[in-house]
């Protein structure tokens, strides 16, 4: 068969990309990405010389591109999107441009071509946030976005629903909390503490750091999007979740605690950095996933424990210093006072 990956030099559609490559020897793919300032080449250099694998440099919302790209296309994955919630803060011009004109146009394209499958990559964000004590996330909780990236996803997925309603598309939509793990661009907060830590700047903790999140290993999500790629039902939504809920400064204490680990340093020396700074407008105060669907209809579940993931993830980040510095000088310096200069 033939897949088409879209936003594959990005964090998950990178790591999508290793695994499917290595798992379907008999399977040719292609990845589509505009190689914005969240993409990156290099991200591919492990496929990048496998006979089955090409890459084009190109846009989702260009129309001819995706005509001609997908023609004779078996399989989809929509990964392509502006993905930060704090840059749809700043502006959201491209957030509505990428994330909804860019599925729309892939979905028309992908209709033409008669592709068998086409899989949104979507995100818990699109339910909004959950009290305390509320019950966990599951396909059928309305859909009530938050953030600008939340609602660009959120539109994105019902003009999936739309198209599958009114074209009998064979379209599906996966849910999935929040990924951590190899090649994560150092804006999300993983990545972003670790990258900090080493350069001994602060861990800026946005208010009281007791918001909760669903942590999942890139990994596991991958595998998810797999078994939805090949055997998803058309029309259905999946959710994907890690069964970790912790507040965020209690993994920024596991985190830098395995940092401390891996480099035989004290970790009070990395908890000495953390600053309180001012509080992400409209924040999310908790996501929490229920994948009990997901398990009961393609016997999925995460298998990586946060400990675990944590100390890979770590390791990856000490053995790719040169990877994380080159993005971390440059365009990114001009992007980090702005976010965080006036906090
Ligand atoms: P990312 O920002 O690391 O990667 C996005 C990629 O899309 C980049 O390579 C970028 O160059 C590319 N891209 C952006 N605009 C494009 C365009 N117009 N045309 C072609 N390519 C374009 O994001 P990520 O964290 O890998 O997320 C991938 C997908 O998964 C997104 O759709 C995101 O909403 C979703 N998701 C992410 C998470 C998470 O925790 N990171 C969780 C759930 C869902
Ligand atoms: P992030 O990685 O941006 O993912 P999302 O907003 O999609 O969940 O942030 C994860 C959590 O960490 C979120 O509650 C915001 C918080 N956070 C900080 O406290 N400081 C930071 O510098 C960043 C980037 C995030």
């Amino acid at each position: 068969m033939k897949i088409f990956i879209t936003g594959g030099a990005g964090f998950i559609g990178a790591n999508l990309a290793h695994h499917l490559i290595r798992s379907h020897p008999e399977d040719t793919f292609v990845v589509l990405d505009k190689l914005t300032y969240a993409g990156n080449l290099a991200n591919l250099d492990p496929v990048r010389d496998d006979p089955n694998f090409s890459f084009v440099k190109g846009d989702i919302c260009d129309p001819d591109l995706a005509g001609e790209l997908l023609e004779g296309v078996d399989l989809v994955a929509n990964l392509a999107a502006e993905s930060h919630v704090d840059r749809s803060i700043d502006s959201a011009a491209d957030f509505i441009r990428t994330n909804i004109s860019g599925t729309q146009n892939l979905i028309e394209a992908a209709r033409r071509a008669g592709v068998k499958r086409f899989v949104q990559i979507s995100t818990d964000e699109v339910y909004g946030t959950l009290g305390p004590d509320d019950p966990p996330f599951s396909e059928t909780t309305p859909l009530a976005p938050n953030s600008p990236y939340a609602a660009s996803k959120a539109s994105a997925d019902l003009l999936v629903r739309a198209a599958v309603e009114t074209h009998g598309f064979p379209g599906m939509i996966t849910r999935c909390s929040n990924n951590y793990g190899p090649y994560q661009f150092p804006e999300k907060l993983i990545p972003l503490m670790l990258t900090n830590a080493l350069e001994g700047k602060a861990l800026p903790v946005y208010g009281d750091g007791m918001q909760v999140r669903d942590w999942i290993h890139v990994a596991d999500h991958c595998r998810g999007v797999e078994l939805v790629l090949y055997q998803g039902e058309p029309g259905q939504i999946y959710n994907f979740g890690g069964a970790c809920e912790m507040a965020n400064l209690n993994l920024l204490r596991d985190l830098m605690a395995a940092l401390a680990r891996a480099t035989g340093r004290e970790p009070e020396e990395f908890l000495g950095l953390i600053q309180h700074v001012t509080d992400r407008p409209g924040h999310d105060r908790r996501y929490a996933m229920s994948f009990d669907r997901t398990r009961e209809r393609l016997g999925w579940r995460p298998e990586m424990t946060i400990r675990e993931g944590l100390e890979e993830t770590v390791e990856w980040y000490l053995g790719h210093e040169s990877w994380w510095r080159e993005i971390r000088s440059g365009d990114y310096l001009e992007y980090y006072e702005r976010q965080y200069g006036r906090r």
